[in-house]
């Protein structure tokens, strides 16, 4: 009855039985969680803006030089991610640890070969510098795909909730590139002698791509291959929503070949009308795509719009993830050099842009969004950034010390050269500040370094689980 509707909400309705709808809406978490992601739009991340990238002292990484250590001899190490607390902070385990997970694969393939075959494994460490190996993470057989990338993970009351990307399919005869985000859950064993998972509950695919907001792998066919990969488990903590971000393209119903810019991701007034795009930008179509909990499994999760895209800009936003500070949202994503649409330059980095809202406006970090370059001088000298909560960064060392060999021209060279000229380990941890959109690297810490840190979380009960928003 409409008297004793509580709905505190200004545009409530009743149903038939008089009840408050939009009351009954807001006791549901993915209800409320689906309304705040109402009419929400990308931010295009504009040529205009990716005209400004420029390497700067502010940030270009220090030259990696030998000698430095192997996180694990005998194994390729890359794209990397520390265990987390659900609320993003790092998790420290009983008995002390640290945990990290890595892509990796024996040390005896070319680095090149390296994605074909990758396979999630893990260390721990009490210092979060000096990591033990803990072993593969999945049973053999257990995984889906053909080799898994990149992925996150939290703990929860002695469980892990583990996000990964399936990348091809189980026991296929070729290596094929269909990406798809798989999730399971385990168990963590942690005591003063080390970390151990196991109990893995059978892995389910959560997301594929819908080709309406992302675009699938036969949408991409005719043009530069597709992403849907990375998934980053994150909470707002401002609505308490949980959500997945991740590396997409944007769907078109074209074919990528007859695509056109859209003015939007061009730029504003006089640089929009006086700008001519070269031919091709137009199959750049990368995006920070967005995935909302809806069950308390994990395992049910609905795709909504991007929250960035760098359509007619960029092709791989990749492993896109959000540190909350001083109240807003910084979104950081990787890219590469090669990436970057025609008349565009950008280097190998990491990229980021700020919010006040995560369904706000993103304006580019830094200079065009590049907060972390590689030094000109050695432009792959490091990849796959990821920024933690108290904005240090971990990241691997990848093609060093080539002294203006390009990538282009190492498969026509003695393997051994690229052998001795890939790192395959973790690289210096780089600290960073940050004040507005201006960003500094502060500092270089030991490899692979991972701080205890903490997230500020917001200073008020999340919008999602407010009780004042029930009634009726
Ligand atoms: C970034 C990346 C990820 C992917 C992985 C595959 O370095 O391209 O997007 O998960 O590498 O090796």
């Amino acid at each position: 009855n409409h008297s004793n509707c509580q709905c505190s909400h200004s545009n409530h309705s009743h149903d038939t039985d008089g009840r408050c709808q939009r009351c009954k809406k807001f006791c549901n978490k993915f209800e409320c969680c689906l309304e705040l992601n109402q009419n929400a739009t990308p931010t295009p991340w504009t040529r205009q803006q990716a005209e400004q990238i420029r390497i700067t002292s502010a940030n270009a990484a220090p030259l990696i030089q030998e000698p430095f250590e192997d996180t694990a001899p005998d194994l390729w190490v890359w794209d990397t991610w520390p265990l987390r607390e659900k609320d993003g902070s790092i998790a420290v385990l009983p008995g002390g640890w640290r945990v990290i997970f890595s892509l990796t694969a024996p040390r005896s393939v070319l680095p090149g070969k390296r994605h074909d075959i990758a396979t999630i494994r893990y260390f721990y460490s009490r210092d979060g510098q000096d990591w033990i190996p803990g072993g593969v993470v999945f049973p053999a057989g257990d995984a889906l795909g053909s080799r898994q990338w990149a992925g996150s993970a939290f703990v929860e009351n002695g469980e892990i909730y583990f996000f990964y990307t399936a990348t091809g399919r189980r026991n296929e005869a070729q290596v094929t590139y269909e990406q798809r985000m798989a999730f399971t859950k385990g168990e963590v064993f942690s005591n003063l002698n080390g970390v151990l998972f196991g109990n893995w509950e059978e892995h389910s695919i959560i997301l594929v791509p819908d080709g309406i907001y992302y675009q699938t792998q036969e949408q991409s066919s005719g043009g530069i291959i597709y992403s849907f990969r990375d998934p980053w488990f994150w909470i707002d903590p401002e609505s308490g929503c949980e959500y997945i971000i991740f590396e997409g393209n944007t769907a078109t119903p074209q074919q990528p070949i007859n695509r056109e810019c859209n003015p939007e991701n061009i730029g504003d007034g006089d640089f929009r009308s006086g700008n001519d795009v070269p031919n091709g930008s137009a199959q750049f179509n990368g995006n920070v795509g967005v995935a909302l909990l809806r069950s308390s499994d994990y395992r049910e999760w609905e795709l909504l719009p991007p929250i960035l895209e760098a359509d007619c800009v960029n092709q791989q936003l990749e492993r896109p993830h959000i540190v909350y500070v001083g109240g807003r949202y910084h979104l950081f994503i990787v890219s590469h050099k090669f990436t970057f649409a025609p008349g565009l330059e950008g280097p190998d980095g990491l990229y980021g842009f700020v919010a006040n809202d995560f369904r706000g406006t993103y304006v580019p970090l830094g200079e065009g969004g590049l907060v972390v370059a590689n030094p000109p001088e050695e432009p792959f000298q490091a990849y796959s950034w990821i920024v933690l909560p108290d904005l240090s960064t971990l990241s691997f060392i990848n093609y060093y010390n080539l002294e203006g060999i390009g990538l282009n021209e190492l498969p026509s060279l003695p393997d051994q050269f690229v052998f001795n000229h890939f790192g395959g380990t973790l690289a210096p941890t780089l600290q960073l500040s940050i004040n507005g959109t201006q960003t500094q690297i502060v500092n270089e810490l030991a490899q692979g370094l991972v701080m205890e840190s903490s997230t500020e979380g917001a200073p008020f009960t999340p919008v999602c689980e407010r009780t004042d928003h029930c009634g009726g």
